[in-house]
Order: structure tokens, then C-alpha cells, then sequence
């Protein structure tokens, strides 16, 4: 265990049963980093009164007990009944070479699960655009969190390849020549075979008629050439989903595709389940489920329609579907659905009539990871230079080309592709790094030269930062491996904060996850490369005489680039060796 919070907490447990006689299993030290000391224990407020005693008393008790004087060099009760903890220099360097032999850095595994990871969710047919590009980041990220604290992560792309279009779109394609009539995807308009049928079915009558015909055909599944022309349709969007996710670097693949359709022939089954627990009801001819709790602006109450009255199955028949399958299927315990804002109200009344079918209760839960807008200059959702909403690899290549100008005005002495090289990963990294580094559930400004600068909360400031660490040890011509079993010496203050700081890797990444909330990485990661300026500025590396001193100086810097380097890699940013 290389946090010492997490050390000093189950000390404080302990003296916390002496001094109140309360079991060690049922108290909170409540032990947070502070500004006052390296950190403070809180915990004598909440116990105090249910001793009835008076919390600085509880306090008092807790320090006399001696237990800390082995962490800590001085030990404060302050104000009300807070504890001020200062750790001594030698028990902090063991921490911090414990989480230095730790191929995980101290970062403590959770208890597994299986989690399943719902994100991107673009539409067949369709251009990917601004607004999938925050579901595609967070959820790629916290994929990539889950997995580093040990769950079994299945990734889900819910693709809309199903509903009434797909009546338009396969007639066009009959129009065309049929299942062999060419049909290519345009990288720099995705969307133009949808506005063809989209025009034709608003032109003409006798197309609309035939569209709705398709429809049905489409749904019945039994039909070999209108299946056929759909799987074409859902291929060639596929391939072009896989451009997007491969330049954008993220996990998504083919085989993570669970799209709309699949949970179409479970539906009827899952209507039969609701009316066989007596869920089901008639509102207005359509079947519903009364959802408690959900009501409407007049304040009536809200019914989730699950067929309507035409009797066709819509949204929340295929979500219900959805969590079943999750939960039944792939035995998931963890349900993370990472969708905008606006379809709150929605899956909450989703995850509740599946709670109310017994199928989303504890241990199993389910999480909205929802997520504002990206705006452009105007505070309007980002537009092109046509006012639609930017196409997400204009944006992509965008980061990309902005990447590669930056490196090339920084080095110019790098060869074309070894500029271009690393312009990707510095483009892709500040575009990443602009989203993640956002709260999610709030709106960004979109701003191309803030998330490229060298100097703030940016992915090229971290990926500079840990790029340093790696040239002071070439500089040094010491093998980076050889100082990982150094316990550091820590005398200077910024020596110390730097590793008060590295040691919260561990707390950083369960907090994040905790609240599903990237930024706090990020900010987190900021952190650490701030800390670690103050400390290079003060405390000389390879100018330093003394041997000890700088070797712990170097294995301080070879902890600070791996946080880096796995931290960044956490959010799905490369971290180059040379910048
Ligand atoms: N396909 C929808 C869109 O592009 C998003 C669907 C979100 N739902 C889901 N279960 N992932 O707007």
C-alpha cells in the first residue's frame, strides 16, 4: 500500500477503538490531504457525538494513545477536533519505494467485476459528429480505468442500426441496382446517401409507401434481399466508424458492436416478462409502464411507453431489453452508459422499470455517465462553416494537422514523417486532453490554441513535462530502471511535496472512477507536473555532488514520468519520449 493516507488511516482506526471504545470495523478517521500539514484527520467530529463526548477530547485521546508517533513527526489537534498530520520523511520515502517496485504505482486493485461500458453509439448512414465525440472519449477512458483496476470491461457500441429510416435507405438502395449497387462511404460527407432517400421519401409519395412497406419487411427478418442490402448499409458505416476510432486511437472495434437491432427479437419477451409481474398497463392505447416517481410539466404522472399504440416497440422497449441482456447475458454488475444530458429522464425511468422487474438490483447498478455540449466561439453546440454541427474527423484531423505544425515549429530539424509521427500524438493527445480535463457534465468552449499551449491543465504541458524526465536521464546516462529500488532521501520541502503528491496516484484513479469523472484525473495529472516544476527548480539533479541526494532526486523523477506516463495512457494519450 503506497498511499500513506490509506497507511495512516488504518493506524488512526485503531487508536480511534482505544480512545472511544467504539469496534475498529466501524469507524471513519475520514483522513484527506491538507493544506495545514500533509494531512488531517476529521473523523473525532462525527464519533465524538456518538459517544457523547466532546470532539477535541476524542482528539486528545486518539494522539495520546502513541499509536501515530511511528508515521508521523508531529501530530495536532486543531480547531474543533481535527487531527493535523505532518509524516515523517523516512515513512513517506518507503512509501514512495514501495509504489516505485510496484508495476501499478500503488494504485490498489478494486474487487472485480464485470462492467459493461456503453459509448460513441453513432448511427448507421450517419456522419459521426461534436456531439459523439465526448461519449467516444469518457467512455474509452474509463474503460481503460476500469481495466487498470482489474475489472473484466465489455466494451458496447449501441450503433443505431435499426428504426423507420432503414425503410428509405434500403428502397434507395433497391433504386440503385440493389445488394450490388456501389455504395461508398465519403469520408468528407458521410451523411450524403441518407439525404438522397431522405429527399426521395419527402419528394414523392410512391417511395414513402414503399419505404413503410420495407419497414415491415425489414422487422419481420425474413426477407433474404432486404436483409442483405442492411447488412451492406451497417458494413460500410462500420468501416467508416473504424477510420474515425483508429485515427482518434481509441478501443473501439467492430466486434464491440451491439447496435439497436440486436435486442429486437428479445422485445417480445421482455413485454411478456413485464406483464407477468403485473407491470404492464394500457394508457391512451398504448402498453406503458407506470414508473413512480416520473411526472410530467403538469405534474401528472409520466408513462414509459413500451409499444405503442400501432404496436411497434420503441426506445425504452430496446433499453429495458438492453439491461437485461447486460445483466443476464454477460453477467455484468456494473452498467456504465456514457449518453448526453437530455436523455436523463429517460434511462433513469429505464433503470427503474428494470429495477422494478428485480433485474437491476443490488449487487448490480447502473450509472448515466452524461455529459454537456461542446460549443464553438458563439457558446453555440460547434458548427461547421454549413452550421451544421462539425463532423467529428474534421475535428480529428484537425488536432492532427494543428499537431504536426506546432512540432514542426518547435523542431524544425525533424525529419516530415517523424514530425508528422509526433504531431499525431500531440494533436490527438490535446484534443483528448481538452475533453477529458472538462467536467463532463458541464459545456466546454471549444478552443483549438488553448488545449495545443505548451504551458497550463494541457496535454502537450504533461506530455513536455514527462518528456523532460526521460532526457535528463539520457542526459545522465543512467538507466531509469536502475533507480526504482532507491529509497529517496527527502529534506528539501519541494522533495517532499512532490512525493506527498505522487504517492495520491492510487487515490486519484479510485476517485475518478468513484465519481466517473475524467477531470479529476486530469487535474490530478496537472498537479503532479506542477509539483514537479517547483522541485526541479529548487532541487538540482545532475548538478547535485552528493550521491545519495541525487539518486534520490533521479528516482523522484522516474516515479514523476511512469505517474505521467500511465495516468496519461489511462485517459488514452501517448506520452513520447522525446517532444
Ligand atoms: N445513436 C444515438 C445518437 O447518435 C445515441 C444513442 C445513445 N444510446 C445508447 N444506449 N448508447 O444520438
Amino acid at each position: 500500500m503506497a498511499d500513506p493516507l490509506h497507511t495512516v488511516a488504518a493506524t488512526l482506526r485503531e487508536a480511534f477503538a482505544q480512545a472511544t471504545g467504539l469496534p475498529a470495523a466501524d469507524i471513519d478517521p475520514v483522513v484527506r490531504p491538507s493544506d495545514r500539514a500533509d494531512a488531517q484527520a476529521n473523523g473525532a467530529l462525527a464519533l465524538a457525538k456518538q459517544i457523547g463526548k466532546n470532539p477535541r477530547e476524542v482528539a486528545e485521546a486518539v494522539v495520546a494513545t502513541g499509536l501515530l508517533a511511528d508515521v508521523c513527526s508531529a501530530v495536532e489537534v486543531a480547531g474543533p477536533g481535527f487531527i493535523n498530520l505532518t509524516f515523517t520523511p523516512e515513512f513517506l520515502a518507503e512509501q514512495l519505494a514501495s509504489a516505485a517496485t510496484d508495476p501499478r504505482l500503488g494504485v490498489r486493485r478494486a474487487v472485480p467485476e464485470v462492467a459493461v461500458v456503453d459509448y460513441s453509439a453513432p448511427n448507421v448512414a450517419k456522419e459521426m459528429h461534436v456531439g459523439h465525440l465526448r461519449t467516444t472519449l469518457i467512455g474509452d477512458a474509463l474503460v481503460r480505468m476500469l481495466e487498470f483496476v482489474g475489472h473484466t470491461v465489455i466494451r458496447e457500441n449501441h450503433i443505431g442500426d435499426w428504426g423507420t429510416p432503414f425503410g428509405m435507405l434500403i428502397e434507395h438502395m433497391v433504386d440503385l441496382g440493389g445488394v450490388d449497387a456501389e455504395l461508398t462511404i465519403d469520408l468528407s460527407d458521410p451523411s450524403a446517401f441518407y439525404r438522397q432517400a431522405r429527399a426521395k421519401f419527402d419528394a414523392s409519395d410512391e417511395f414513402k409507401d414503399r419505404a413503410r412497406a420495407r419497414v415491415t419487411l425489414l422487422q419481420s427478418r425474413t426477407d433474404g434481399p432486404t436483409m442483405a442490402i442492411w447488412h451492406k448499409l451497417v458494413d460500410k458505416s462500420a468501416d467508416y466508424f473504424d477510420v474515425v476510432y483508429g485515427r482518434l486511437g481509441v478501443l473501439l472495434r467492430r466486434d464491440d458492436i451491439v447496435g439497436e437491432s440486436y435486442y429486437q427479437p428479445l422485445m417480445p419477451q421482455m413485454l411478456d416478462r413485464l406483464d407477468r409481474a403485473g407491470l404492464l398497463a394500457e394508457s391512451d392505447g398504448a402498453k406503458v409502464v407506470w414508473v413512480p416517481g416520473f411526472t410530467n410539466r403538469e405534474g401528472e404522472p409520466l408513462p414509459l411507453i413500451v409499444q405503442a399504440r400501432t404496436g411497434g416497440f420503441n426506445y425504452a422497449t430496446s433499453d429495458i431489453t438492453c439491461v437485461l441482456d447486460r445483466v443476464e447475458r454477460l453477467h455484468a454488475t456494473l452498467l456504465v452508459y456514457c449518453i448526453g444530458t437530455p436523455q436523463s429522464q429517460h434511462l433513469q425511468m429505464v433503470f427503474k422499470a428494470a429495477e422494478m422487474l428485480g433485474v437491476l438490483v443490488p449487487p448490480v447498478r447502473a450509472v448515466h455517465v452524461n455529459n454537456g455540449n461542446v460549443l464553438g466561439d458563439d457558446r453555440k453546440i460547434l458548427k461547421s462553416r454549413s452550421g451544421e454541427p462539425t463532423m467529428l474527423l474534421d475535428l480529428v484531423d484537425g488536432a492532427i494537422a494543428r499537431g504536426s505544425a506546432v512540432v514542426g515549429e518547435r523542431n524544425p530539424e525533424l525529419s516530415a514523417s517523424d514530425r508528422d509521427d509526433l504531431g499525431h500524438v500531440i494533436g490527438i493527445g490535446a484534443l483528448k486532453y481538452a475533453e477529458l480535463s472538462s467536467d463532463r457534465i458541464k459545456d466546454y468552449v471549444f478552443d483549438w490554441d488553448r488545449m495545443l499551449s505548451f504551458d497550463g491543465n494541457t496535454a502537450p504541458y504533461l506530455q513536455y513535462a514527462h518528456a523532460r524526465i526521460c532526457s535528463i536521464f539520457r542526459r545522465a546516462e543512467v538507466d531509469r530502471a536502475s533507480v526504482r529500488t532507491v529509497v529517496p532521501v527527502l529534506h528539501e520541502p519541494q522533495e517532499r511535496a512532490l512525493a506527498l503528491q505522487l504517492l495520491q496516484f492510487d487515490a486519484a484513479v479510485h476517485d475518478t472512477l468513484d465519481k466517473f469523472s475524467p477531470h479529476r484525473l486530469c487535474t490530478y495529472l496537472f498537479e503532479v507536473a506542477q509539483a514537479f516544476t517547483a522541485f526541479y527548480e529548487a532541487c538540482p539533479v545532475l548538478k547535485e555532488g552528493y550521491e545519495a541526494t541525487r539518486e534520490g532526486r533521479l528516482a523522484l523523477c522516474d516515479l514523476t514520468a511512469r505517474v505521467l506516463q500511465q495516468g496519461l495512457a489511462l485517459l488514452g494519450i501517448e506520452a513520447p519520449e522525446r517532444m
